[in-house]
């Protein structure tokens, strides 16, 4: 097999959305409603039979791929996953997760005890615990943004980062969500990132669930850090994401620094080319997209109108994830505390029980459901999810 040979989907573009999509391209169990996407993502059947072949490849010859094969398909692959992400090849890298990106860029910025770094209250736990543990390690404060919802507007964020800014000159370095989780908050990033700059602070923008949900043109937007997973909306295998760092912080040799991992699993980063080539082949973001709002769209309207009590978490319009959305779980006869014990166990019920996989969490002491659409996902999905919540919370 050649490993550097395009991707083709035979029938890609013929497949309708939803259910026939599903059964011929997702491995998913029938028995379970899958409308948590977001969480761990889903490897359709043709990128998982390329990657099989990709490790077959591999094993017939190990050394040959280490020492002749690996850095040319790596790089093909990264010039391919460039054009997805708006960015020049030499800019971009792999990493395994979108968590990386917090220690990689923390630890290249030198912070000194005088030094600030900036996280809010949305901030993902595990960039959080990154940026906690540098702050241990340097000395450097911790500052936070605390946002509560419903959230006023997009200028309100500015606002409030401009406020701490100019508030706080030790500040050097920003963390920032592009895409919040579980709160699924589109941050306003071309501006964050403008107002950074302007006053000499290093943004680093975790877009864990980006890539695949929002088009990207990084070259554009020129934050100093960028990462995002593929794993998740972008169709690889886990354990691939995309790390782009701006020209003016690369050392010499900064993509061959990253592409020495050692001795690992490199199929996700090789697939990741072939996953471009798919979600082109299945029609392009502009269907993926069309599909998966639209059927968003349609379930909103149907959960206000079937849940008695329950409203969308307050977002403004221009601020939501397009692909995932959240409602809040109504009041019910207080079977499910609303805290995090609450929240897992009422989750873990849906899972097991009602086999309806979506995420529950507490916020503002109210249990909210973040659901996701797409293209797998059909109406029928949206009914269960509905159906299971009316019988456990009314
Ligand atoms: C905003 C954000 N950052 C980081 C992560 C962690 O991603 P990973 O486990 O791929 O590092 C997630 C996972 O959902 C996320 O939503």
């Amino acid at each position: 097999m050649d490993m550097y040979k395009p991707f083709t989907h035979e029938d890609g573009n013929e497949k309708q959305f939803g259910k026939e999509i599903r059964d011929c391209d997702f491995m998913y169990d029938p028995k379970m409603t899958f409308l948590n996407h977001g969480a761990f993502g889903g490897v359709p059947r043709p990128l998982f039979a390329r990657r099989l072949q990709v490790l077959e490849r591999i094993e017939s010859n190990p050394d040959e791929f280490f020492e002749y094969l690996v850095l040319q398909t790596w790089q093909t692959a990264v010039a391919k996953v460039a054009g997805f992400v708006g960015s020049s090849p030499s800019n971009l890298t792999f990493i395994p997760n979108a968590t990386s990106n917090g220690t990689i860029a923390l630890q290249s910025l030198n912070l000194q005890q005088s030094d600030g770094i900036l996280i809010t209250n949305l901030t993902h736990e595990s960039l959080r615990f990154s940026a906690a543990h540098f702050a241990k390690l340097t000395g450097a404060k911790l500052y936070c943004i605390n946002f509560t919802f419903p959230l006023i507007s997009k200028q309100d964020i500015i606002d409030k980062y401009q406020e701490m800014l100019n508030d706080t000159p030790a500040i050097k370095v920003a963390i920032i969500d592009h895409i919040t989780s579980p709160t699924a908050v589109k941050m306003p990033i071309e501006e964050l990132i403008k107002l950074c700059r302007t006053r000499n602070v290093k943004s680093i923008i975790d877009g864990a669930h980006a890539p695949g949900q929002v088009p990207l043109n990084l070259d554009d937007l020129q934050p100093d850090f960028y990462s995002g997973n593929m794993h998740k909306w972008g169709f690889t295998p886990r354990g691939c994401a995309i790390f782009w760092v701006h020209p003016e912080l690369h050392d010499q040799g900064f993509q061959l620094e990253f592409f020495k991992q050692a001795t690992r699993d490199y199929s996700p980063f090789i697939i990741a080319g072939a996953a471009v080539d798919y979600i082109d082949q299945i029609g392009g973001m502009a269907r993926i997209t069309e599909y998966n709002i639209s059927l968003r769209d349609k379930a909103v309207q149907y959960i206000l109108k079937e849940i008695k009590g329950t409203e969308l978490l307050g977002i403004p319009e221009d601020l939501r994830s397009p692909f995932l959305t959240i409602f809040k779980i109504p009041e019910c006869q207080s079977k499910y505390e609303k805290n995090k014990e609450g929240s897992l166990h009422l989750r873990k019920v849906l899972f097991v029980e009602h086999k309806v996989d979506v995420y529950i969490f507490a916020l503002q002491n109210q249990l909210w459901c973040r659901f996701t659409t797409h293209i797998y996902n059909h109406f029928k999905d949206i009914i269960k999810m509905v159906e299971a919540i009316q019988k456990e919370c009314s």
